[in-house]
C-alpha cells in the first residue's frame, strides 16, 4: 500500500529506543524524513544508524521533554533543517519504578516525575509544534498512550493516570486542530517487549520472595493468557504499522480516536 508519506517529515519524540525507534524505522521505510528527539545521549548516532540510505533522511536531537524551552527551540531547528514538519509522534514515557496493588504502597512523591514526563512532556511537545502545523493547515499528531490509561490499572497508578491524561488531552487537541486540517489521535499498545515493559516486571518482582519468583517471560505469558483474547504479545512493528497508517491520507477521516493495538485487551461496547 502506498501511504504517500515520501518526502514528508515526521518528528518522533522518544524515538531512540523501543516503540518510538520502531516507528522511526517504519516512517523511514515509507521514504519519510525523520527527526528523532530523545533525552538519550546516543540519539544522533541512533538516527544515523537508522538512516540506511545515508542520504540525510534522519537526524537525532537530544532533549528532555520536560524542558519546554529546549523542545520549542528544537521545533524551530527541525523546521529550519527539513523545511517542514508534517507529523509528530510522542512516544516518550517512564514508569514510577514502583508497583501498586494498592496505590498507597507508592509515595505521593512518586507521582511528580511520571506526570512531568508523560503528561506535561506531551503538552510541551504539542505546544511547541501545533502553531506551525495550524499555520501549514495540514499534518498529524499521535500520542502513544496505553491500555493502562483506560482501565484504572493498579499496576503503576501514576503511569496509568498520566496515560488517561494524555488520551483526554489528545481529544482536546483533536477538536482544537480539526478546523486547521490537523488530525490528532492516541495509540494504545498492549504488551510489547521493551525496557519499559520489563521494568514493570522488575518493580513487581522486587516485592516477591526470591524463591518461586517466575522469570520475566513466564510472568508476561501468564498475564497475556489471562488478559489478552488473542493470546499474543504485540510487536514494535504492530505499533509502528498503525502509527504510520494514522499519519497517512488513508486515515484522513480519523481524528480524536483512542486506537488500541492490544490483541483485544480493551474492548468498548
Ligand atoms: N512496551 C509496552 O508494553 C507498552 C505498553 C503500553 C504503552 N506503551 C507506551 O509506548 C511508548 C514507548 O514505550 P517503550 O515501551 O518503547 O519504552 P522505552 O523505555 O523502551 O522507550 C522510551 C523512550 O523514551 C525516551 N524518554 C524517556 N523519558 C524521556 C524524556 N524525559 N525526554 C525525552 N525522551 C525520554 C527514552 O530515552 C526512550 O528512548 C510509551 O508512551 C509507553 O508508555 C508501551
Amino acid at each position: 500500500m502506498d501511504l504517500q508519506l515520501a518526502d514528508e517529515v515526521a518528528v518522533i519524540v522518544g524515538g531512540a529506543r523501543g516503540l518510538g525507534h520502531a516507528i522511526a524505522a517504519a516512517f523511514l521505510a515509507e521514504g519519510t524524513k525523520v527527526a528523532i528527539v530523545d533525552r538519550d545521549a546516543e540519539t544522533p548516532a541512533i538516527a544515523l544508524d537508522l538512516d540506511r540510505s545515508k542520504a540525510s533522511q534522519a537526524a537525532g536531537f537530544i532533549a528532555d521533554v520536560t524542558d519546554f524551552t529546549a523542545i520549542q527551540r528544537l521545533a524551530a531547528e527541525i523546521r529550519d533543517r527539513f523545511g517542514r514538519c508534517d507529523h509528530v509522534v510522542f512516544a516518550a514515557a517512564i514508569g514510577s519504578g514502583k508497583f501498586g496493588f494498592p496505590f498507597w504502597k507508592l509515595d505521593p512523591s512518586d507521582w511528580d516525575r511520571v506526570l512531568r514526563v508523560n503528561l506535561i512532556g506531551a503538552a510541551n511537545v504539542a505546544h511547541a509544534f501545533a502553531p506551525g502545523m495550524a499555520e501549514a493547515r495540514a499534518g498529524t499528531m499521535l500520542f502513544i498512550a496505553s491500555v493502562a490509561g483506560q482501565i484504572g490499572s493498579q499496576t503503576d497508578p501514576p503511569y496509568s493516570a498520566s496515560k488517561a491524561g494524555v488520551i483526554n488531552f489528545a481529544q482536546c487537541a483533536a477538536k482544537d486542530l480539526a478546523p486547521f486540517g490537523v488530525r490528532v489521535n492516541s495509540l494504545c499498545p498492549g504488551m510489547v517487549k521493551t525496557a519499559l515493559n520489563r521494568s514493570v516486571f522488575e518493580s513487581w518482582a522486587a516485592r516477591q520472595p526470591e524463591e518461586g519468583r517466575p522469570a520475566y517471560e513466564d510472568w508476561a505469558a501468564e498475564k497475556i493468557r489471562i488478559l489478552v483474547p488473542l493470546g499474543r504479545w504485540q510487536s514494535p512493528e504492530d505499533i509502528a504499522a498503525m502509527a504510520v497508517f494514522l499519519a497517512s491520507r488513508k486515515a484522513e477521516n480519523i481524528t480524536g480516536q483512542t486506537i488500541n493495538v492490544d490483541g483485544g485487551y480493551v474492548m468498548h461496547s
